[in-house]
């Protein structure tokens, strides 16, 4: 599998997509930006609303999106021919908001009024806040019987792809547009494929999930940087900015790189924001600049800038770092040696830590991207305590010891978490996963919760046997945490977390590893909202089966916040066989009554079962899972359905 590669700031991404009518620019350099980026904006202005409007109001329902759909189409069409019209100059993004607020009733439908109220910016930063991360509230991605949507999707093509649009961006309402649309052409060559083939479930199986997985990971970096954005402003974004481009791009001047971050960043407010036109037009100058100049930036890119203009994208997303240039010292004496450095720091303070950050992250490609924002801030709090002493240069001279310490408590960090993934391997690793962060964060969703841990487990299993495995782990695991801190609005879970999310972006790691169970959570009463245990568990497929485990022993952890790993798996075990083994038998209610027969001193009457969670506060998990198999089975239905729901 390919090196995650986490930049994803340009798209070479005019062109052409769901229309073919356009002649594919390839050389980008000789086209004008401008007016190739409008064309495609204005020939893609269906699958661009779906996106806007499915990102700021997701519970619409398809049919409502489709409304607005039209409205903008029709807005187009009498802006095309005249732009000086008073409604074409205006921001297309306020435009929209608009026209979202002047449907009649869907404001108050799904609660949006408070928006509609405000007017421009705060109607904007209030359509943002809006948007839910957290999207429990939605049911499962559709995931219908291959024959059908191949029918369905051979049969009215451009409906189908706006329907996947669709769900796609309301499940995701912070991805970019543009990757947006590059994850539906992907899929629609994938539908274009497995769509001709005799076995198209087999197909969709092995083709399908590349795409996920590019979905997935683009995602995760745009939620968390803009999360970073909007908690912690420009200059962090600067930063994260500079350490990816000068990791990727070694050769690189660094004026040269000053103008491209100062661009990438000028423009990751309007994606950030919603802003899906804004989006468009900034990844696509940003493109532009790299492909103008890209002599100066990298011998590798020669490549993606010939590609048609969509696959350019990509292509740049996970290109491979450049080789360092061959006379590059390892180190850079003008930050550590020098007599002068608090002089220069002093005459240009950010411009100077920005030049640090790129010598140092040139030099190490092999770290994380908040490795190195770890040692410039290193670096900037040395440099602030040095500064004062009598003698600066000999505070400073032992910088690179202090670089060094910290990288190697992330590498100790690291090393940790795929050594348990070996020893424990993924299933035991996920049920260590369910009590940390349920322990560290029990006020979260169950369903955020089993997510992410699943999240957790799965980056350890590309990363860990890779050779780039520290800056494997350690920019996706980061990613992953960030989820905790939230994109659009300062989440509050409990003080130690939001203590860990508010004090420092490139020390978040450290933060969270230094986590505890939380103090303040007192564990409900009762567990009946939690649990839920249907009948049909035995008819659930394998996936959805799992699935109502997890859920199950996070809400376990969340009732018992001082169970054990052992504990929990332990609890599962004992869960697993009783379901695995009635759930086998000619009829699950006579396979519960057989294990009744084997009563073993403990009391089963349907009184001592009143209430489950009364059960699990009172008596240790493992009598209660042994107490589960000898009840009888209709008591058990009817406790299960009645007290709790799975
Ligand atoms: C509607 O939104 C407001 C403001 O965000 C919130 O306080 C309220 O709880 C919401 N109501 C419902 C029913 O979700
Ligand atoms: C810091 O670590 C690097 C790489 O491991 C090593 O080459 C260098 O000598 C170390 N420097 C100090 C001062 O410990
Ligand atoms: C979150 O808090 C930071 C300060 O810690 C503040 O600058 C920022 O505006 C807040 N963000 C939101 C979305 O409220």
């Amino acid at each position: 599998m390919k090196q995650l590669k986490l930049t994803v700031f340009f798209y070479c991404f005019l062109g052409f997509f769901f229309t073919e009518s356009l002649t594919l620019p390839t050389k980008l350099p000789d086209v004008d930006n401008f007016h190739v980026t409008q064309k495609f904006i204005d020939d893609n202005v269906g699958s661009l609303t779906v996106i806007a409007v499915a990102q700021y109001v997701q519970e619409a329902t398809f049919e409502e999106v489709e409304v607005l759909v039209k409205e903008m189409l029709q807005l187009r069409d009498k802006c095309l021919p005249d732009e000086t019209l008073p409604e074409c100059a205006r921001l297309a993004n306020d435009v929209l908001q608009e026209s979202i607020c002047a449907v009649e009733g869907l404001p108050q439908k799904y609660n949006f009024s408070h928006c509609c109220i405000r007017r421009d910016l705060e109607r904007r930063s209030c359509f943002l806040s809006n948007k839910k991360a957290d999207v429990g509230f939605l049911p499962p991605f559709p995931i219908g019987d291959p024959e059908k949507k191949c029918q369905d999707y051979q049969q009215k093509k451009d409906l189908y792809l706006k329907k996947y649009i669709y769900e796609v961006a309301r499940r995701n309402p912070f991805l970019f547009a543009p990757t947006l649309l590059i994850v539906a052409a992907r899929f629609e060559e994938v539908a274009n494929t497995c769509c001709t083939q005799q076995d198209i479930a087999r197909c969709f199986q092995t083709r399908a999930p590349p795409v996920i997985h590019y979905l997935k990971e683009n995602s995760a970096y745009e939620k968390i940087v803009c999360g970073a954005f909007m908690r912690f402003g420009p200059k962090t974004l600067n930063s994260i900015n500079i350490a990816e481009l000068s990791q990727k791009f070694p050769r690189i001047a660094f004026k040269e790189l000053t103008y491209l971050v100062g661009e990438i960043s000028s423009q990751y407010g309007g994606c950030c924001e919603g802003d899906v036109v804004r989006c468009m037009r900034g990844m696509s100058k940003i493109v532009n600049d790299v492909c103008t100049k890209q002599n100066s930036i990298s011998s590798k890119l020669k490549e993606c800038c010939e590609k048609t203009i969509l696959e350019c994208a990509a292509c740049i997303i996970y290109l491979d770092k450049d080789e360092k240039p061959k006379d590059l010292s390892p180190r850079e004496a003008k930050f550590t040696d020098s007599k002068d450095v608090c002089q220069h720091q002093d005459a240009d303070q950010d411009n100077f830590m920005n030049e640090f950050l790129y010598e140092y992250s040139r030099r190490h490609q092999d770290l994380s991207i908040p490795e190195l924002l770890r040692i410039g801030e290193n670096y900037e709090n040395l440099l602030a305590d040095c500064c004062k002493t009598e003698n600066p240069p000999d505070c400073y001279r032992h910088a690179e010891e202090k670089f060094n310490k910290t990288t190697e408590k992330s590498l100790k960090i690291v090393r940790q978490e795929c050594e348990r993934f070996q020893n424990l391997g993924k299933d035991d690793l996920k049920y260590h996963y369910f009590v940390k962060l349920t322990k560290m964060a029990p006020q979260l969703s169950t369903e955020e919760l089993t997510s992410l841990s699943k999240e957790i487990v799965a980056a350890l299993g590309m990363c860990c046997a890779k050779r780039e495995q520290f800056a494997c782990v350690d920019n996706l695991v980061d990613l992953l945490l960030g989820e905790f801190c939230g994109v659009n609005r300062n989440r509050t879970i409990n003080p130690a977390v939001d203590q860990c999310c508010k004090s420092s972006f490139a020390f978040r790691r450290h933060c969270f590893e230094g986590l505890k169970a939380d103090k303040t959570y007192v564990p409900p009463s009762t567990s009946q909202d939690l649990f839920a245990l249907h009948e049909d568990l035995c008819q659930a497929q394998n996936g959805v089966l799992q699935r109502k485990k997890d859920r199950y022993l996070v809400n376990i952890v969340k009732l018992k916040p001082h169970i054990t790993e052992e504990g929990l798996r332990s609890f599962h075990t004992d869960f697993t066989n009783v379901i695995e083994q009635c759930c086998k038998a000619e009829g699950p209610e006579a396979c519960f009554k057989e294990e009744h027969l084997a009563p073993q001193g403990v009391d089963s009457r349907p009184a001592a079962f009143a209430s489950l969670g009364m059960l699990i506060e009172m008596q240790n998990l493992r009598l209660f899972s042994r107490v589960l198999r000898q009840v009888k089975a209709e008591e058990m239905r009817r406790h299960f359905t009645k007290d709790i729901k799975l």
